[in-house]
């Protein structure tokens, strides 16, 4: 099949490569020419495992191309999907649509014959009815299906998330519209991956539902390591005595900092707005958006707690920026909270991250940047893990204390036992346990 994905960031760069790795011929748009031009080098924009050799491999086999041009690639095409970004509105936390809209005029005004418009980026409740009016409005000649199909993909296990997907949500009432979809899922539908057709408002709602619950879990088990903390329980024998019930399930129950990133801050964000606007609201998500925000923060207060007394002057070492592991992605990472309270605070910050160095950097360039995690633990008063990368899991612990000025580590993520830290002559800070 012919498909064109507008839009080649995380999302559609990732969706492009994957379905040409499944055989089908499709052309990758950006209006970025900097971003084309690097692709085209086999340079990546972002950084996500295994995708460099994905894309590699499928421009070799000539599946796989990028352009500029959206008026040219989406002539004849069998499946056009719609995956530009859809960032939070300033000031008021809606989905800012502006893309989409764009990318739906332009394709209106390009079209040559029938085809599907698919919405890969998540969009609110309702966006594929705007979709498919202005597509009427300005192309009554053609006919056009408009299709919601939203993606579930993590951050750094991108690839295997779309090639192995515990479900594929399909969201159209059109009969034709759903025969391409199943051609587009052809390999994936042949391996038995459930498929889900349903409504396109459903499969709109799907996304942002399945996104707060994720973040309510977190949430959820946050507030349980407080209580735990506070009764003297261990939150990770919580989570795996809730986890083994089939009813709760064992993931998304780990206990942190507070969840970031580019999906969930922005995703309950406007499922709230959308709450709002139809007077209905979630008064469940209302509350996890407000106590992940102050987790954040109390992170910050909970290192300055192990710092002792009189924390201004002393020196603390991050170990982990990135809202999680294997991304360079620092959008709402909580490491930028922590470090802003350390600083408040009169504490210098020295960090190191395996691959968010730079882009840590252009948010917080006053942060002393090292090159591994002895170099910032150097002279440090603590080391704070904030993002479990695997670099972190396995610290040569002694060393470690030899070369800091008072060894203590706060591990927000519970990746140590007390006992070996404790034995490695640390005073040991972790979350809810
Ligand atoms: C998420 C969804 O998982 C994905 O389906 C959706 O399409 C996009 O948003 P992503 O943001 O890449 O993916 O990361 P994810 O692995 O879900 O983690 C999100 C945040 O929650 C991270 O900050 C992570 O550290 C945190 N988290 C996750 C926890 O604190 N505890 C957990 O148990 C799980």
């Amino acid at each position: 099949m012919r498909i064109t994905m507008i839009g080649s960031g995380y999302v559609g760069l990732v969706s492009g490569a994957c379905f040409a790795d499944f055989g089908h011929d499709v052309i990758c748009v950006d209006k970025d020419e900097g971003k084309i031009a690097a692709l085209e080098a086999g340079r990546m924009p972002i950084y996500e495992p295994g995708l460099e050799a994905l894309v590699a491999t499928n421009v070799a086999a000539g599946r796989l191309t990028f352009t500029t041009d959206l008026a040219a690639s989406v002539a004849g095409v069998d499946a056009i999907f719609i995956a530009v970004g859809t960032p939070s509105r300033r000031g008021d936390g809606h989905a800012d649509l502006s893309y989409v809209f764009a990318a739906t005029e332009e394709i209106a005004a390009a079209v040559t014959g029938p085809t599907v418009v698919v919405t890969k980026s998540t969009v609110p409740v309702g966006t594929g009815d705007k979709v498919e009016a202005i597509l009427r409005e300005k192309r009554p000649d053609v006919a056009v299906a408009v299709v919601s199909n939203p993606e579930f993909l993590r951050e750094g296990a991108a690839i295997g998330d779309f090639k192995r997907p515990d479900r594929i949500v399909i969201g159209t009432d059109d009969e034709a519209a759903r025969k391409v979809m199943r051609g587009v899922y052809r390999p994936l539908y042949l391996n038995e991956s459930p498929i889900l057709f349903t409504g396109r408002r459903t499969s709109e709602l799907i996304k942002y539902a399945a996104n707060a619950f994720l973040a309510t879990k977190i949430t959820f088990i946050n507030e349980i390591a407080d209580l735990c903390e506070a009764v003297g329980a261990n939150v990770q024998d919580v989570s795996r005595g809730i986890g083994l019930d089939n009813r709760i399930g064992a993931k998304f129950l780990h206990a942190g900092p507070g969840y970031g990133g580019s999906c969930f801050p922005k995703d309950t964000l406007a499922l709230l707005k959308t709450a709002e606007d139809f007077e209905s609201p979630v008064h469940i998500v209302e509350a996890v958006v407000k106590v992940n925000d102050s987790r954040k923060r109390a992170m910050g207060r909970k290192v300055l707690h192990a710092l002792g007394d009189s924390p201004k002057g002393k020196t603390v070492a991050l170990l982990g920026l990135t809202f999680k592991p294997n991304t360079d992605d620092m959008r709402d990472a909580p490491s930028i909270a922590i470090a802003q309270a350390l600083r408040d605070a009169g504490v210098t910050v020295r960090a190191y991250d395996p691959e968010g160095i730079e882009p840590a950097r252009r948010m917080m360039p006053e942060l002393t940047y090292c090159k591994d995690a002895y170099e910032a633990a150097a002279g440090a008063d603590a080391v704070v893990i904030v993002t479990e990368w695997d670099a972190f899991r396995a610290l040569d612990l002694p060393k470690l204390a030899s070369i800091m000025t008072a060894p203590v580590l706060v591990d927000l993520r519970n990746v140590y036992r007390r006992d070996d830290v404790e034995g490695a002559g640390f005073a040991y800070t972790a979350v809810g346990r």
